[in-house]
């Protein structure tokens, strides 16, 4: 079956052996070696000590590997690779296990390859802007690194302080600067991967211009570590803007954001660099869990959802004037979009209000289990889903404290993408049946697409024919085989 259980395995893969290690132990040093296995020269480690790389950040997915490698040089993971090719061992890449799919662990008892010790900055140019780093750098640190030269990162999400660039290279993650600064099909101007037979495939180019024939980097961006172990990146990072305001604006009806986004958008046009969107049901969860600073009271009755619009420019004197404007307009109209907007007036509010946003996340799942749903669709069906998912479950008669407590939504407007959550007192097989088809078949009917930003990984594998058709999936198995002929490489995700 699919959904929570993990499926059968597809094909068979050597288990991690004994002599595995011992070869192991010829390319890395014992401590970057973790492996419940008995051996003779390190002791093992208590399989406890796994868990935070078997288990995913939702606690949905749980795998079985016996070992995790942490190498520190693409030379020692190509060594790595190549062995596990000519062994037939399944491997899963790793970076932060921030992923939201289940594709980040492994199904069974697959090799983990974590890249977290791969963290160096191999370059930076100040002046073109371009950053070369290893894999496994932090989000965050990499945000510090170029701070000092007032560059920021092109990507940002509430994941930074522990995903890997890497990671978020091969998950083409979205995030909250995707409005602004494009996907990182843009940004990332070259790779260094190591295929699946240990070959370095060096792209790792710092070019804004190459149009040297088929842009191999591209398939590795968002292939969720099926292709290859991505150990560099190089990417194009902007420079940092002058002056940031933000504003949180509180909606009567969710009809009236996609007025308010046309209007926002002329108001505010070249320093908009965010328009978030949470629902009253996302806002009150973030509010219960402390998650930035609640808005007054009455500045949020009636509010059937909210709206956070960031500008990012150069001049304060002329953002701020254009916000003030802008909100002087929209509470002065005749029939009025918004009920009120909160203006951050200090660094720390601006942070408390992104807060609201960026923290839904971990208040969901601190409410409970949510099952995610990370969708494309029309904006002006965003309300529509959610509300027919609750009215759905409800006539299965799940709604209730112990099933499902909440039905939320919230996510990127300006790129179209809706984060559906269902926060549930635990995971179960017939919340799951309720939810899908159901959520994907929806979903097609508005020819959306069923992983905005998140990826396939474990989770959608069964359902990825809503989004592609026969010809893509036909496609993309060939580009699978060719890299991966033996299919060592993160088997069972994207793919079945
Ligand atoms: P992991 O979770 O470790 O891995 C994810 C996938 O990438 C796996 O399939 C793995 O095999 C593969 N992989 C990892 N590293 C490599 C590598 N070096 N080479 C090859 N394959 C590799 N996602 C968004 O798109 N937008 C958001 O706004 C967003 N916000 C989030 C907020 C929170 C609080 C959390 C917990 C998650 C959020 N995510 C978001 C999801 C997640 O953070 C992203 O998918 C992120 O890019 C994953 O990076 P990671 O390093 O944690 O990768
Ligand atoms: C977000 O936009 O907050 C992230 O994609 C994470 C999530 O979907 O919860
Ligand atoms: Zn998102």
């Amino acid at each position: 079956r699919h959904g929570l259980l993990v499926r059968g395995r597809a094909r068979h893969f050597s288990s991690v052996s004994l002599a595995d290690i011992d070869h192991f132990r010829t390319v890395l040093p014992p401590h970057a070696i973790l492996t419940t296995l008995p051996t003779v020269a390190t002791a093992p480690v208590a399989p406890a000590e796994l868990d935070q790389y078997n288990r995913d950040w939702m606690g949905k997915y749980t795998g079985k590997a016996t070992t995790v490698l942490k190498p520190r040089t693409t030379h020692e993971v190509s060594k790595i690779v190549k062995w596990c090719n000519e062994r037939e061992i399944a491997v899963v890449p790793q970076g932060g296990n921030t992923g939201l799919v289940g594709g980040s662990v492994p199904l069974h008892d697959e090799l983990i390859l974590s890249l977290a010790s791969m963290n160096n900055v191999r370059s930076f140019d100040p002046v073109s802007g371009i950053l070369i780093a290893d894999a496994g750098c932090i989000l965050q640190s990499l945000t510090d690194y170029v701070a000092p030269y007032n560059h920021i990162m092109p990507i940002d999400l509430g994941a930074k302080g522990s995903c890997h660039i890497g990671g978020n290279v091969a998950t083409n993650a979205g995030g909250l600067r995707l409005l602004r600064y494009g996907s990182l099909h843009g940004s990332v101007l070259g790779l260094e991967v190591v295929l699946p037979d240990g070959t370095v495939l060096d792209q790792l180019t710092s070019l804004r211009k190459d149009n040297t024939g088929y842009d191999l980097k591209q398939l590795f961006i968002g292939a969720e570590g099926t292709l290859g172990v991505i150990t560099g990146v190089s990417l194009l990072t902007p420079p940092a803007p002058q002056a940031s305001n933000n504003v949180i604006l509180a909606l009567p009806h969710f009809d009236n954001v996609q007025p308010l986004y046309r209007k926002v958008k002329r108001a505010l046009s070249e320093i908009l660099s965010a328009f978030e969107f949470i629902d009253r049901a996302a806002y009150d969860l973030a509010v219960k869990h402390g998650q930035g600073r609640a808005l007054n009271p009455e500045d949020v009755e009636g509010a059937e959802c909210f709206v956070l619009v960031e500008t990012s420019g150069g001049r304060r004197e002329h953002d701020e004037e254009k916000l003030t404007d802008l909100l002087a307009e929209l509470l002065g109209a005749e029939k009025p979009l918004i009920n009120t907007g909160v203006l951050s007036q200090s660094p720390a509010q601006f942070s408390s209000l992104w807060a609201l946003r960026e923290g839904v996340t971990e208040a969901v799942s601190k409410e409970g289990k949510a099952y995610k749903y990370d969708i494309s669709i029309p904006l002006a069906h965003f309300k529509t889903v959610v509300d027919s998912t609750r009215k759905h479950l409800g006539v299965k008669g799940l709604l209730g404290d112990h099933a499902v407590k909440h039905v939320v939504g919230y996510g990127h407007v300006g790129d179209g993408n809706l984060h559906l959550n269902i926060v549930a007192a635990a995971y179960t097989d017939e919340i799951q049946d309720a939810l899908e088809p159901f959520v994907y078949e929806l979903v097609s009917s508005y020819r959306g697409s069923i992983s905005a930003e998140h990826g396939i990984g474990a989770m959608k594998t069964h359902a990825l024919h809503y989004s592609k058709d026969e010809v893509s999936i036909a496609l993309m198995r060939k580009i699978k085989a060719i890299f991966d002929p033996r299919g060592i490489m993160n088997p069972g995700k994207v793919l079945e």
